[in-house]
């Protein structure tokens, strides 16, 4: 799919056009006269038009799709995300192959971020989760191969930043949906390989278990060990500022299926737990985008790789390994196993130069008790950096909340053979779980850790996701990037 900016005198012949309506019934200024008519009298005839994401269709030659975007004073880049969404979605099943999306007048967002939003949303809209189905109708894409963004004036740039965190979004998602016996270890790692391949600046490399052992990552190594499939550590680098160091490291969590181990859960809904690998490729995604963008801040990426299996080889529960950092850990439960993964990759980012770390997981169902399924639980030190990764998440469309994370909890993950725990009973998991992460945090970093597990996956259609993967955090982790640029 290509996108173009373009003035609405220079839309030429489309198949279709997008047009916003406000709830006042305001349009964009520039439509042409026929248009304008067309949109005037739906706004009358239809009850309650410019609602948010209602979508009229008027089947003309071209086609014009009228989106509802609400109250104009509540105009914001989500919105914008939404409505191009909304209007792609609704060319599903149209033979449209090149159309125009009117940019809702953005004075107060900015016409670089409303045609950045633009982009996104129509990219999410093109995503579909049943890449399994026989039947090719079922997964068939529509046709769209050009989208022109209709705005006054407006830099490249914005398009390219557009595509590129949609693309990844949509990379985030595929990667997620994908069945554990398609995206094992060696998959993913294969995956990340190819990100790098096809991004100018980044490096990769994955670490198999032997390094990992060489390196003392027995936290990480102690899941693997009741898996058939050799673990593989990920690591991507991007030096966009040049010199030495990272600004940030991104650490995800990778464990591409969930079983619980010998601690096991219970059948029902496991076969989600092929998702809980959602972390790793948010940051894999995550920093091919920025590397794409060309950002000028030094990132290194990190997704500790393994599936948690039941077996003979299988950590038990009471087992004690030692973490990178040198910390002892016992092993209450064999289901708390991201945070013993991610510990290791937040020792190993520090220790290669992070200045920063932010790590994303699908870390504990306590998040989604605690938040449902529509906030990322945020957790770190300092609050200046905390602040700063909840200011980012929201402009980039993440929706994030502040947790508690205080000596109380500290003093609850403290072994009783060993420094910490992996578990330490259901009051405030996921506040325990973030407090085992800051067990690896060296004075001087500063640190952020993202839940996703509550909004990770949804079964509810959105105007911009359908059912499956939502691809969280992977915009946060790029907005983030460019705010520590320089
Ligand atoms: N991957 C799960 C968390 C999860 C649950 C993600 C539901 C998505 C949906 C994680 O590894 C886990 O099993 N956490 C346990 C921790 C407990 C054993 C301390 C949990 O949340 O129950
Ligand atoms: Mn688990
Ligand atoms: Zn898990």
């Amino acid at each position: 799919m290509k996108f173009r900016a373009v003035r609405p005198s220079a839309i030429g012949k489309v198949d279709a056009i997008i047009v916003p309506l406000a709830s006042d019934g305001s349009t964009p200024r520039d439509l042409t006269r026929g248009a304008k008519t067309i949109v005037e009298r739906i706004a009358k005839s239809e009850n309650g038009a410019g609602r948010p994401y209602g979508v009229t269709t008027h089947h003309a030659e071209p086609r014009i799709v009228v989106v509802g975007t609400g109250r104009r004073d509540e105009l914001d880049t989500e919105r914008v995300r939404n409505y191009a969404a909304a209007g792609v979605k609704s060319l599903w099943r149209s033979t449209a192959k090149r159309i125009a999306i009117f940019v809702p007048d953005a004075e107060a967002i900015g016409a670089d971020r409303a045609v950045q939003a633009a982009v996104e949303g129509a990219i999410y809209a093109m995503w579909r989760p049943e890449v399994h189905r026989t039947r090719a109708e079922e997964r068939r894409l529509p046709p769209l191969d050009t989208v022109l963004l209709v705005t006054g004036k407006v830099a490249s740039a914005a398009i390219a930043r557009g595509e590129a965190v949609g693309d990844a979004v949509n990379l985030q998602r595929r990667l997620a949906n994908e069945p554990a016996n398609k995206m094992t270890p060696t998959i993913l790692a294969d995956e990340a390989r190819a990100v790098a391949k096809a991004t100018s600046g980044l490096a990769v490399e994955i670490l198999d278990a032997d390094k990992c052992r060489a390196l003392g990552m027995g936290s990480y190594l102690s899941v693997a060990q009741g898996s058939h499939q050799p673990p593989r550590f990920v690591v991507l680098r991007y030096r966009g500022r040049g010199g030495k160091g990272y600004d940030i490291g991104f650490v995800g969590k990778g464990i591409t299926f969930d079983s619980g181990g010998i601690s096991i859960k219970p059948a029902d809904n496991m076969h989600h737990m092929k998702a809980d690998m959602t972390g790793a490729a948010s940051v894999i995604a995550a920093i091919g985008a920025v590397a794409r963008i060309g950002t000028k801040v030094n990132v290194i990426a990190v997704a500790p790789c393994t599936e948690n299996l039941p077996g003979g080889g299988a950590t038990k529960p009471g087992d004690v390994f030692t973490s990178m950092s040198g910390k002892t850990v016992e092993v209450i439960n064999t289901d708390a196993e991201g945070r013993l993964v991610l510990i290791d990759g937040i020792t190993y980012a520090q220790r290669e130069g992070a200045a920063r770390v932010i790590d994303v997981a699908t870390l504990t169902g306590a998040i989604a008790v605690a938040l449902g399924p529509y906030f990322i639980g945020l957790f770190g030190k300092p609050a200046s950096f905390v602040d700063a990764v909840r200011r980012v998440a929201g402009e980039a469309g993440d929706r994030v909340w502040p947790m508690p994370l205080t000596a109380e909890y500290r003093d609850e993950i403290k072994g009783e053979v060993a420094d910490i725990r992996n578990s330490a009973g259901r009051e405030g998991g996921a506040i325990k779980a973030a407090a085992f992460l800051e067990a690896a945090v060296e004075d001087g970093t500063e640190w952020a850790h993202l839940d996703i597990a509550g909004v990770d996956w949804s079964d509810r259609d959105r105007p911009y996701a359908p059912r499956g993967p939502q691809g969280p955090s992977v915009r946060t982790l790029v907005a983030l990037a460019e705010l520590l640029a320089r």
